[in-house]
Protein backbone atom coordinates (compact mmCIF):
# COMPACT_ATOMS: atom_id res chain seq x y z
CA UNK A 1 0.00 0.00 0.00
CA UNK A 2 0.89 3.26 -0.44
CA UNK A 3 0.85 5.78 2.05
CA UNK A 4 1.13 10.06 1.90
CA UNK A 5 4.33 11.41 2.02
CA UNK A 6 4.98 14.31 4.70
CA UNK A 7 5.52 17.74 3.20
CA UNK A 8 9.31 18.68 3.45
CA UNK A 9 8.33 21.75 4.79
CA UNK A 10 5.96 23.49 7.69
CA UNK A 11 2.37 23.85 6.26
CA UNK A 12 2.59 27.14 6.68
CA UNK A 13 6.62 27.91 5.12
CA UNK A 14 5.15 28.92 1.45
CA UNK A 15 3.19 32.00 3.07
CA UNK A 16 1.57 34.44 1.34
CA UNK A 17 1.74 32.64 -1.93
CA UNK A 18 -0.03 29.53 -0.79
CA UNK A 19 -1.56 29.77 3.03
CA UNK A 20 -1.19 27.43 5.75
CA UNK A 21 -5.13 26.61 5.26
CA UNK A 22 -4.76 25.95 1.83
CA UNK A 23 -1.33 23.81 2.64
CA UNK A 24 -3.93 21.90 5.13
CA UNK A 25 -6.47 21.03 2.88
CA UNK A 26 -4.26 20.10 -0.13
CA UNK A 27 -1.79 18.10 1.55
CA UNK A 28 -3.92 16.86 4.23
CA UNK A 29 -7.04 16.22 2.63
CA UNK A 30 -6.95 15.91 -1.00
CA UNK A 31 -3.36 14.20 -1.64
CA UNK A 32 -4.88 12.10 0.93
CA UNK A 33 -8.08 10.90 -0.34
CA UNK A 34 -6.21 10.23 -3.88
CA UNK A 35 -3.88 8.28 -2.06
CA UNK A 36 -6.59 6.42 0.12
CA UNK A 37 -8.63 5.88 -2.99
CA UNK A 38 -6.10 4.45 -5.06
CA UNK A 39 -4.95 1.54 -2.17
CA UNK A 40 -8.91 0.86 -1.82
CA UNK A 41 -8.49 0.59 -5.73
CA UNK A 42 -5.57 -1.71 -5.80
CA UNK A 43 -6.88 -3.64 -3.08
CA UNK A 44 -10.32 -4.23 -4.98
CA UNK A 45 -8.20 -5.48 -7.80
CA UNK A 46 -5.86 -7.58 -5.39
CA UNK A 47 -2.71 -6.19 -7.31
CA UNK A 48 0.92 -5.94 -5.43
CA UNK A 49 2.50 -2.90 -7.10
CA UNK A 50 5.92 -2.97 -6.43
CA UNK A 51 5.87 0.85 -7.37
CA UNK A 52 3.95 3.67 -8.20
CA UNK A 53 5.60 3.96 -11.19
CA UNK A 54 5.13 0.56 -12.39
CA UNK A 55 1.67 1.01 -11.78
CA UNK A 56 1.25 4.09 -13.70
CA UNK A 57 2.86 2.42 -16.23
CA UNK A 58 0.23 -0.85 -16.22
CA UNK A 59 -2.28 1.25 -16.18
CA UNK A 60 -2.39 4.01 -18.88
CA UNK A 61 -4.22 3.71 -21.68
CA UNK A 62 -6.36 1.32 -20.57
CA UNK A 63 -10.08 2.59 -20.52
CA UNK A 64 -11.06 -0.12 -17.22
CA UNK A 65 -8.14 1.33 -15.13
CA UNK A 66 -8.85 4.82 -15.68
CA UNK A 67 -9.84 6.01 -12.02
CA UNK A 68 -7.10 3.54 -10.98
CA UNK A 69 -4.44 5.80 -13.11
CA UNK A 70 -6.02 9.20 -12.73
CA UNK A 71 -5.73 8.48 -9.06
CA UNK A 72 -2.65 6.84 -9.16
CA UNK A 73 -1.06 9.97 -11.06
CA UNK A 74 -2.87 12.18 -8.61
CA UNK A 75 -0.74 10.71 -5.80
CA UNK A 76 2.56 11.11 -7.90
CA UNK A 77 1.84 14.37 -8.86
CA UNK A 78 1.07 16.04 -5.38
CA UNK A 79 3.87 14.24 -4.15
CA UNK A 80 6.32 15.17 -6.64
CA UNK A 81 4.90 19.02 -6.37
CA UNK A 82 5.88 19.34 -2.71
CA UNK A 83 9.59 18.10 -3.32
CA UNK A 84 9.64 20.57 -6.06
CA UNK A 85 8.90 23.88 -3.79
CA UNK A 86 11.10 25.37 -1.15
CA UNK A 87 10.32 28.20 1.41
CA UNK A 88 13.89 29.85 0.63
CA UNK A 89 13.76 31.38 -2.45
CA UNK A 90 16.85 30.19 -5.29
CA UNK A 91 17.81 30.76 -8.42
CA UNK A 92 18.95 28.02 -10.63
CA UNK A 93 22.62 27.00 -10.78
CA UNK A 94 25.44 25.79 -13.00
CA UNK A 95 24.34 23.30 -16.14
CA UNK A 96 20.75 24.07 -15.50
CA UNK A 97 21.18 28.17 -15.46
CA UNK A 98 22.62 27.54 -18.94
CA UNK A 99 19.94 25.78 -20.32
CA UNK A 100 17.32 27.74 -18.98
CA UNK A 101 19.45 30.77 -20.83
CA UNK A 102 19.53 28.44 -24.59
CA UNK A 103 16.05 27.57 -24.19
CA UNK A 104 14.31 30.45 -22.73
CA UNK A 105 16.84 33.72 -22.83
CA UNK A 106 16.47 33.98 -19.46
CA UNK A 107 14.83 33.11 -16.47
CA UNK A 108 11.93 35.47 -16.89
CA UNK A 109 11.70 34.52 -20.65
CA UNK A 110 11.13 30.84 -18.50
CA UNK A 111 8.42 32.52 -16.36
CA UNK A 112 6.55 33.92 -19.12
CA UNK A 113 6.71 30.16 -20.82
CA UNK A 114 5.42 28.59 -17.69
CA UNK A 115 2.67 31.67 -16.52
CA UNK A 116 1.54 31.52 -20.11
CA UNK A 117 0.96 28.02 -20.76
CA UNK A 118 -0.56 27.22 -17.42
CA UNK A 119 -2.88 30.25 -17.23
CA UNK A 120 -4.00 29.30 -21.11
CA UNK A 121 -4.33 25.19 -20.25
CA UNK A 122 -8.25 24.79 -19.68
CA UNK A 123 -9.36 23.21 -17.14
CA UNK A 124 -7.54 21.11 -14.37
CA UNK A 125 -4.09 19.98 -14.79
CA UNK A 126 0.03 20.45 -14.28
CA UNK A 127 2.20 22.55 -15.89
CA UNK A 128 5.78 21.53 -15.78
CA UNK A 129 9.44 22.30 -16.87
CA UNK A 130 10.63 19.17 -18.19
CA UNK A 131 13.97 18.50 -19.75
CA UNK A 132 14.17 16.07 -22.59
CA UNK A 133 17.91 14.97 -22.66
CA UNK A 134 19.36 18.38 -21.94
CA UNK A 135 16.72 20.55 -23.78
CA UNK A 136 14.22 22.01 -21.21
CA UNK A 137 11.10 22.17 -22.47
CA UNK A 138 7.23 23.73 -20.92
CA UNK A 139 4.72 20.79 -20.92
CA UNK A 140 1.15 20.98 -19.32
CA UNK A 141 -1.05 17.34 -18.95
CA UNK A 142 -4.92 16.93 -17.95
CA UNK A 143 -6.20 16.14 -15.17
CA UNK A 144 -4.27 13.68 -13.40
CA UNK A 145 -1.86 12.57 -16.29
CA UNK A 146 1.91 12.96 -14.37
CA UNK A 147 4.15 13.46 -16.66
CA UNK A 148 6.09 9.80 -16.37
CA UNK A 149 3.56 8.77 -18.58
CA UNK A 150 5.65 11.41 -21.66
CA UNK A 151 7.88 9.43 -23.05
CA UNK A 152 11.58 10.57 -22.79
CA UNK A 153 10.49 13.25 -20.77
CA UNK A 154 11.97 14.26 -17.22
CA UNK A 155 10.39 16.40 -14.71
CA UNK A 156 12.39 19.26 -13.21
CA UNK A 157 9.68 21.74 -11.43
CA UNK A 158 5.81 21.70 -11.57
CA UNK A 159 2.58 23.77 -10.81
CA UNK A 160 -0.71 22.43 -10.05
CA UNK A 161 -3.37 24.02 -12.02
CA UNK A 162 -6.24 22.83 -10.15
CA UNK A 163 -8.20 25.49 -8.36
CA UNK A 164 -8.00 23.61 -4.88
CA UNK A 165 -4.05 24.66 -5.03
CA UNK A 166 -4.67 28.58 -5.31
CA UNK A 167 -8.30 29.16 -4.84
CA UNK A 168 -8.22 30.76 -1.16
CA UNK A 169 -5.37 32.16 -1.83
CA UNK A 170 -5.64 33.40 -5.15
CA UNK A 171 -9.53 33.46 -5.77
CA UNK A 172 -9.76 33.38 -10.20
CA UNK A 173 -6.54 34.36 -10.16
CA UNK A 174 -4.35 31.76 -11.85
CA UNK A 175 -2.12 33.75 -13.63
CA UNK A 176 -1.11 35.56 -10.51
CA UNK A 177 -0.75 32.40 -8.55
CA UNK A 178 1.64 31.35 -11.29
CA UNK A 179 3.63 33.64 -10.93
CA UNK A 180 4.13 34.41 -7.35
CA UNK A 181 4.82 30.73 -7.32
CA UNK A 182 7.48 31.10 -10.16
CA UNK A 183 8.77 34.21 -7.91
CA UNK A 184 9.25 32.35 -4.77
CA UNK A 185 8.60 28.88 -4.45
CA UNK A 186 10.52 26.47 -7.28
CA UNK A 187 13.30 23.86 -5.62
CA UNK A 188 15.87 24.70 -7.82
CA UNK A 189 18.55 22.54 -6.09
CA UNK A 190 15.72 20.00 -6.45
CA UNK A 191 15.79 20.81 -10.29
CA UNK A 192 18.90 20.53 -10.73
CA UNK A 193 19.11 16.90 -9.55
CA UNK A 194 16.74 16.04 -11.70
CA UNK A 195 18.33 17.95 -14.41
CA UNK A 196 21.02 15.95 -13.72
CA UNK A 197 19.61 12.29 -14.15
CA UNK A 198 17.64 13.75 -17.52
CA UNK A 199 21.16 14.29 -18.83
CA UNK A 200 22.87 10.88 -17.50
CA UNK A 201 24.09 11.62 -13.97
CA UNK A 202 22.61 10.22 -11.22
CA UNK A 203 18.69 9.03 -10.85
CA UNK A 204 15.19 10.82 -11.28
CA UNK A 205 12.77 11.15 -8.64
CA UNK A 206 10.86 8.53 -7.60
CA UNK A 207 7.51 8.53 -5.21
CA UNK A 208 8.67 7.27 -1.83
CA UNK A 209 7.92 3.25 -1.00
CA UNK A 210 8.36 3.96 2.98
CA UNK A 211 5.73 1.25 4.84
CA UNK A 212 5.16 -0.49 1.37
CA UNK A 213 6.61 -4.06 2.20
CA UNK A 214 4.44 -3.57 5.82
CA UNK A 215 1.40 -6.40 5.40
CA UNK A 216 -0.04 -5.12 8.50
CA UNK A 217 -0.83 -1.22 6.99
CA UNK A 218 -3.91 -1.88 5.49
CA UNK A 219 -4.07 2.02 4.97
CA UNK A 220 -2.17 5.12 5.44
CA UNK A 221 -2.36 7.33 8.30
CA UNK A 222 -2.43 11.05 8.75
CA UNK A 223 0.42 12.75 9.62
CA UNK A 224 1.00 16.06 10.78
CA UNK A 225 3.52 18.27 10.18
FE1 LIG B 1 -3.70 19.47 -6.15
Amino acid sequence: MFQLPDLPFDHAALEPVISRETMHLHHDKHHKTYIDTLNALVAERGMAPDSLEGLIAQAQGDPAQAKLFNNAGQAWNHAFFWEALSPRRQTPEGDLAQAVAKAFGDLAGLKTALVEAGAGHFGSGWVWLAAEGAQLKVVATHDGAPLIVEAGLTPLLVCDLWEHAYYLDHKNDRKGFLGAWFDALPNWSFAEAQYAAATGAGTAWRFPLQGASDPGTAAPSARSV
